[in-house]
């Protein structure tokens, strides 16, 4: 088998999809590598932002291109879908590339796309399950949203679990998202290698990322690992 190496920077755009309509939400920007500048072994992401301004002029051939027939193309073959639709992208020097479909939000798209969501998520659900998707327009706040991932240091291959997690506050920190973390008497502790999610949304690309990596200061566990890098591109 002969495959294509595809050298750019990834993109995912999510799709609500209910045949024949679909709404396409707003770009974000995974890292997949564990270490700074792309480096180390692939994980199922180490961090995300949206919107990612120096791809955005490849949007409308997206859809165009990619998500369009694909929706169609479900249609031909008589595959009745209603649900999120993954489109994962390689943008290349020459143009985008599909590398992958879900159907799923993205982990850790999510945690930067639905803070940027001005809709009521439960209304574009039921909108979808009942054949209304288009009568829903779709508004995202202008702010950028920066999520990093604290890992288990030693993810994606072993690691320990078990380590108490100190610093967080439940109701002040509205975007920190639980993830491999477990209760364990009456202790939160760590239960997976992504353990925690850190979203902040900010005015600018820099203002959101120096927010996340404050906030995220304040987190402690054992061997805790994240990568310091996420948004450059952006910045
Ligand atoms: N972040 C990659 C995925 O959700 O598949």
């Amino acid at each position: 088998m002969i495959e294509e190496f595809l050298d750019g920077e990834e993109m995912t755009i999510l799709s609500f999809v209910s045949e024949p309509d679909y709404l396409t939400m707003v770009p974000s920007q995974d890292h997949k590598p564990v270490f700074d500048g792309d480096r180390g072994p692939n994980t199922g992401g180490m961090g995300a932002y949206s919107p990612v301004p120096h791809l955005e002029k490849w949007l409308s051939e997206i859809e165009k291109m990619i998500i369009d027939p694909m929706v169609k193309g479900l249609q031909k073959e008589n595959i009745y879908f209603q649900g999120i639709l993954y489109t994962g992208l390689m943008i290349t020097k020459e143009e985008p590339k599909v590398v992958e479909f879900n159907v799923r939000f993205g982990n850790p798209e999510a945690q930067v796309i639905r803070p940027r969501l001005q809709n009521d998520l439960l209304e574009i659900l039921e909108a979808s399950t009942e054949g209304n998707l288009h009568s829903i327009k779709l508004t995202w706040k202008q702010d950028v949203c920066i999520c990093v991932i604290l890992t288990s240091g030693g993810y994606p291959g072993e690691y320990k679990t078990g380590s108490p997690i100190s610093g967080l506050k439940p109701g002040v920190d509205d975007l920190v998202f639980y993830a491999g973390t477990e209760i364990f008497g009456t202790k939160l502790v760590t239960n997976g290698g992504r353990v925690l999610n850190v979203s902040s949304l900010g005015g600018n690309p820099a203002q959101a990322r120096t927010q996340t990596y404050e906030l995220l200061q304040n987190i402690h566990f054992e061997n805790l690992h994240y990568r310091t890098d996420i948004a450059s591109k952006a910045l």
